[in-house]
């Protein structure tokens, strides 16, 4: 098995500095150019040299600054030749956190291609210097994730960035302070939000569920978490019956996560117990209903969300919140075989209802009906789920948003909430018995698919596990992948969940 456990390290070392040192070769300036066109750009931080060049380049219309736009140039001050990086902002929007952990993203991965040792990011002036501070060191770390651990690295190939400074004026020493304690805490999540990003990146060849479980493991025994897992017999003796059916297929066996989070001195807390539970097939091929043989290989990140859960409960393990929080990840491969569910197989769930199988490639919500049942037999007193769970909230959404359905205005309002705050916005979408049809049986309680469009359904299944308990759906299916390489990230996971997670318990 290939040593890649707990993902890319990160040495990228993120500070403050009130100041810009003298140019040096080794070093690269950053500076934000806010514009919507030419004749609309603000440009923020340069001087001398470095300023008239920047002038000449926008008076040129050579840099327009639109979003993720960047530019290398060097500028010839008296000290020494300056490298500097335009990085585009696009005009001021209503979400400047976001625009602000892409240009850090961005910025890092620009200065990784140019050799560069030390990123001076120049912050661009902004009413709320501490989030400001935590968007640019999030979007640092982000941008320093490489999912290239499978290739050979020749001389040269490592990445280059050890710095990234944040230049900012600003005052005085609390204030600072504050900056500090949020770039701190900017490193906690984003490690954990790469951390799980390298899960999703993993093949299903080299993560089965048992690796899967044992990485978690791992995780939890370096941050102090509790950790159990159910092997495939308990599982199964437990009447965990869509967690093993979609299981049962494979020669590698389910697994059920379960990590738990307690405050210290507990009993301080108030009393609420939340459960995060993450969809974890380590490979989806459909099972006997099999996907079609193109963009299958995606499917090695159908444990995006358990791997977001896991996530989450690493950064929480190390900020240490006064909130008792459990994460479940129930996870299996969906594979055909002589002993995999056939299309119309009746499962029995934990919760004790039967489920007709008339679609063996809708499967996640078989293992969460029994994810989100067990966390309701563990006390949780609110449960958000995460789930790549339907192609159809693709097609609603596309991948700037993620599908929310949810039994409780209030929790979906505060879940909405943190996502907003933590720059992975979502869309509320109905969960509601118009949709019954969908999952309505003539044989078992209910069926696992009706037909496309499904999100709604696949929800509305869901929720009847979930009960009278406040839960939150999150359809992951879109957000959970990048396609294409952007200027901010390589294509393949983007770790979406964990920020969320994070602001909802620490917020
Ligand atoms: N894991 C898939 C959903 C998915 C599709 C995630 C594309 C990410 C990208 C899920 O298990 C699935 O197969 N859903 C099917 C269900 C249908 C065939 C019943 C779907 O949505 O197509
Ligand atoms: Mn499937
Ligand atoms: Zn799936």
């Amino acid at each position: 098995m290939p040593s890649t456990s707990g993902g890319t390290p990160d040495r990228l070392n993120v500070r403050l500095a009130a100041t810009l040192p003298p140019p040096a070769p080794r070093d690269l300036v950053a500076l934000c150019v806010f514009g919507a066109g030419a004749d609309d750009v603000e440009l923020c931080g340069a001087t001398g040299a470095t300023l008239d060049a920047v002038r000449d380049l926008v008076a040129a219309g050579e840099f327009k600054g639109g979003e993720e736009d960047t530019l290398l140039f060097h500028a010839h001050e008296p000290g020494g030749a300056r490298r500097a990086l335009l990085v585009g902002m696009g005009p001021h929007g209503d979400d400047d956190a976001r625009g602000s952990r892409r240009a850090a993203a961005t910025a890092v991965r620009r200065a990784n291609e140019a050799k560069a040792r030390r990123l001076f990011f120049v912050m661009p002036a902004c009413s709320d210097e501490a989030r400001a501070a935590r968007a640019l060191a999030e979007g640092a770390h982000l941008g320093a994730y490489a999912n290239d651990f499978y290739q050979k690295k020749e001389d040269g190939d490592e990445a280059s960035l050890a710095e990234f400074v944040i230049v900012t004026g600003v005052g005085d020493e609390r204030v600072r302070d504050g900056v500090a304690a949020e770039i701190e805490r900017a490193r906690v999540v984003s490690e954990s939000v790469n951390w799980a990003r390298a899960l999703a990146d993993e093949p299903g060849g080299s993560l089965p569920p048992r690796e899967f479980a044992r990485r978690a493991a791992a995780m939890a025994a370096e941050f102090g978490l509790k950790v159990e897992t159910l092997d495939s017999e308990e599982v199964r003796a437990r009447g965990m019956g869509g967690l093993w059916g979609v299981g049962q297929g494979s020669d590698n066996p389910p697994a059920l996560i379960v990590l738990r989070y307690e405050p210290e001195g507990s009993g301080e807390d108030d009393g609420e117990l939340f459960a995060f539970v993450g969809k974890g097939i380590t490979f989806d091929t459909g099972g006997i209903s099999i996907k079609p043989a193109k963009g299958m290989e995606e499917m090695k990140a159908d444990m995006a969300g358990g791997a977001a859960v896991l996530g989450a409960l690493r950064a929480v393990a190390q900020l240490k919140p006064r909130r008792r929080v459990v994460g479940i990840v129930p996870s299996a491969e969906n594979m055909p075989s002589g002993r995999a569910l056939k299309p119309g197989d009746v499962i029995r769930t934990f919760a004790g209802y039967t489920i007709e199988v008339v679609d063996t490639d809708a499967e996640g919500r078989l293992v969460l009906a029994d994810g989100i049942a067990y966390a309701r037999s563990l006390g949780a007193t609110r449960i958000v789920d995460l789930a790549t769970l339907t192609g159809s909230i693709i097609v609603a959404l596309g991948d700037h948003r993620a599908g929310l359905f949810s039994n409780d205005d209030e929790w979906a309002r505060r879940v909405a909430r943190a996502a907003a705050l933590a720059g992975e916005p979502v869309w509320r979408m109905p969960v509601s018995d118009d949709y019954k049809k969908r999952i309505e049986s003539d044989i078992a309680d209910f069926k696992n698919y009706g037909g496309r469009p499904d999100a709604t359904g696949a929800a509305l299944l869901l929720s009847k596990f979930a009960a009278d308990t406040p839960w939150v759906h999150l359809d992951i299916a879109a957000t959970a992948w990048l396609e294409e390489p952007a200027p901010h990230s390589p294509a393949g996971a983007t770790g979406t969940g964990v920020r969320t997670l994070v602001e909802l318990v620490c917020g």
